[in-house]
């Protein structure tokens, strides 16, 4: 039997070997010439003169192979008091008709289709209609503003954009034309066909150029899958960076395919026919990667929750949909446990359940709290496994590959070790690689494996400066961190202006972009504080004009209505505190890690280049009288 070790070496040696025996379990219509090719910037293309098709892998084959009649679908919806289910053989019927639709209005093969949906079932059908046609999607999560929706109408310039007419939160109900119909007039490009799904919450009467879903299904042909070489992008996906323009991360047909195929065994350990919980976006790659793509492909029953962790209706839900659909492995966010922890302390919603399928959580999107660890295993008595990944790579970097359970122990704190593929380092700021223990940045050896990003959408040159310039020869993943001596890698967070809050991932920089607009602030820094909940918030420091009349609470108001209106709620945007000054460099950059190090009261590196460093107290003692962070919390003297 081959040890994680082995796994680790065969995988690093001989890649090769190691992807074309992976690449082998997938039906390919035509099979790959070439395991790998490495460009001139260090990055592979992975299994060049193959074709296939994604949606194949994820439905049709499974009919071949008399997995039909098993349930792949459920859409489970709190929100809504429906649960319904789609076998296999149901949910190709629905998708081959939406793809079919999709053709009847245009869309072919390259063409981009923006989906802007809730968590509705419709959501998963579209992304498959679009891999079907071997059209490329880009969802876009259902809480973004309408000003975040044209900036990805104008940077996919896509065909047709699907929509709902509302997301449901909680149990408020929010109309989502009116955003799409904003997003539609600031962007410059014109999509050339809406397509709108009615529900039953929200009903509206649509423009004469929309095309109500149902209506455009009633007449639409059921189209065959339209094999595709394995580069063809399958979807792009916005995530944010340094700057406040998103980056369109493409992922393509055929490595994703079988990087993620081979991470549902060998790394969450779950077979065809179990069912595998995701609860999270489709808005964002979790979604993406685990509850469409990897469980179809697997086999799967996969479920599709539109609800909370807590009020939909209590703090019980997550235990009475594994119950209910006899979750076998359940995957979500840290915070999810945070918030339904604060509601149920000792965990007394779980007596009225029976969770005996589920075999393991696995947690991600954020850094697993040893606190929220302790209770959640003491809560299950079963396994929770913290992992490690990003939008960019799709698929897990980091963890306790279940394949290797029985020689990888669970750390808490640590990430795991990494995944067979992948090679962590950590290095410093001149490049050289860290000694164990020692902490610095978190880089990947080129080339990355399958699945991860091989471009940015139509910008490749954005992917190398913002990835591959800083440490030659390895893609820098953003976090800083280290790998302690049994090789476990321990991520202590990102080390640029990208925050964390409720696991959702944003750009500072991209607030600090909406707060420096304010006709009062004169400088600005936004930076992310740590937050007992959310894990990260974040919160405006603002040096304001001479002779502004409004108050600072007046300005506070405007500046969270906006940056609610230009980014969403989700951002969870609701402090400012005035100050006299920001701490700077002689040469004028703003300190935002030091500032970040003070609201955190973590130990602060003096940069040497600080202008001048009395201004560091000012803002400390600014903090605590304004009781922010863990500076501002009453132990320290707030
Ligand atoms: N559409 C519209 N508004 C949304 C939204 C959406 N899809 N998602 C969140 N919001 C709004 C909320 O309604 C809330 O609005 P309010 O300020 O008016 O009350 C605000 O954004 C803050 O939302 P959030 O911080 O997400 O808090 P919450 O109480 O709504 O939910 C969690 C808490 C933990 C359930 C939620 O943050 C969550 O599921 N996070 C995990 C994210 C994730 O899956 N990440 C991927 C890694 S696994
Ligand atoms: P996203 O691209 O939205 O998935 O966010 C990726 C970022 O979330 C990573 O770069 C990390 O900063 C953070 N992250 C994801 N998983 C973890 C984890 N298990 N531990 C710590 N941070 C994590």
């Amino acid at each position: 039997m081959t040890t994680y070790d082995q796994a680790f070496l065969q995988a690093a040696s001989d890649p090769e070997a190691f992807w074309q025996s992976a690449a082998s379990t997938i039906d390919w219509s035509k099979a790959p010439e070439r395991t790998f090719e490495i460009g001139p910037d260090g990055l592979a293309t992975w299994f060049g003169g193959g074709e296939l098709n994604t949606c194949h892998l994820a439905l049709d084959r499974h009919i071949e192979l008399g997995r039909g009649e098993q349930v792949a679908l459920v859409y489970d919806s709190p929100a809504t008091g429906v649960v319904q289910r789609w076998t296999y053989r149901e949910l190709l019927e629905e998708v081959s008709k939406l793809a079919g639709l999709l053709v009847a209005e245009g869309v072919t093969e390259g063409d981009r289709v923006i989906i802007y949906l809730p968590m509705v079932p419709e959501a998963a059908f579209a992304m498959l209609a679009c891999a079907r046609i071997g059209a490329i999607h880009s969802v876009v999560f259902g809480g973004f503003a309408a000003k975040e929706l044209a900036t990805r109408i104008d940077d996919a310039t896509p065909k047709v954009l699907l929509t709902a007419t509302c997301g449901i939160e909680f149990e408020q109900v929010i109309p989502y034309l009116p955003l799409v119909d904003e997003a539609c007039n600031l962007a410059s490009h014109v999509l050339s066909r809406r397509i709108v799904l009615q529900r039953a919450q929200c009903v509206t009467a649509l423009k004469d150029e929309d095309l109500d879903w149902q209506q455009g299904l009633k007449t639409a042909p059921s189209v065959p899958c339209v094999p595709v070489p394995a580069e063809h992008p399958l979807y792009i996906l916005y995530t944010s960076g340094t700057t406040g323009k998103p980056k369109g991360v493409v992922r393509d047909h055929g490595g994703h395919a079988v990087a993620l195929l081979q991470s549902m065994s060998n790394f969450y350990g779950v077979q065809p026919g179990e069912v595998f919980w995701a609860a999270s976006d489709v808005g964002w790659v979790v979604g993406h990667s685990y509850i469409v793509y990897a469980p179809l492909m697997a086999g799967c029953t996969t479920i599709l929750f539109e609800g909370k962790p807590v009020r939909t209706p209590d703090a019980g839900t997550f235990w009475r949909v594994i119950e209910d659909h006899a979750v076998n492995v359940f995957f979500t966010a840290p915070t999810a446990f945070r918030a339904i922890r604060k509601e149920d302390p000792s965990g007394a919603m779980l007596e009225n359940y029976d969770i005996t399928s589920l075999r393991q959580v696995f947690v991600a999107g954020e850094r697993t709290d040893p606190s929220t660890y302790e209770w959640l295993t003491d809560l299950l008595g079963l396994p929770v496994i913290d992992h490690w990944w990003q939008t960019e790579t799709g698929w897990p970097v980091a963890g306790v590959p279940q394949g290797f359970a029985d020689e990888i122990r669970i750390k808490p704190g640590a990430a795991g070790r990494i995944l067979p593929g992948f090679e962590v380092l950590i290095v410093d700021e001149a490049n050289q690689i860290c000694e164990p223990g020692e902490t610095g940045a978190v880089v990947l050896k080129l080339p990355l494996p399958p699945g991860c990003l091989p471009t940015v959408w139509r910008n490749h040159h954005r992917l190398v400066e913002a990835y591959l310039e800083e440490y030659p020869g390895y893609y820098h993943t953003g976090d800083g961190g280290y790998i302690d001596e049994e090789g476990y890698l321990f991520i202590m967070g990102r080390t640029d202006d990208v925050i964390n809050v409720a696991g959702h991932r944003l750009s500072t920089g991209e607030m600090e972009a909406i707060v420096a607009d304010h006709p009062a602030v004169a400088e600005c820094a936004v930076i992310g504080i740590e937050d007992r909940d959310k894990g990260q918030i974040p919160i405006g420091l603002l040096v304001l004009k001479d002779g502004v009349t409004q108050t600072i609470t007046q300005i506070q108001a405007d500046l969270v209505l906006s940056l609610r209106t230009d980014i969403g709620a989700f951002a969870n945007f609701k402090r400012v505190l005035q100050v006299e000054r920001l701490p700077k460099t002689r040469s004028g950059k703003i300190l935002r890690k030091t500032l970040r190090q003070i609201a955190d009261n973590h130990t602060i590196d003096v940069p040497a280049t600080i202008d001048d460093p009395a201004i560091l107290d000012e803002i400390r003692e600014k903090l605590v009288a304004a009781s922010i962070g863990e500076v501002g919390r009453p132990s320290h003297g707030g």
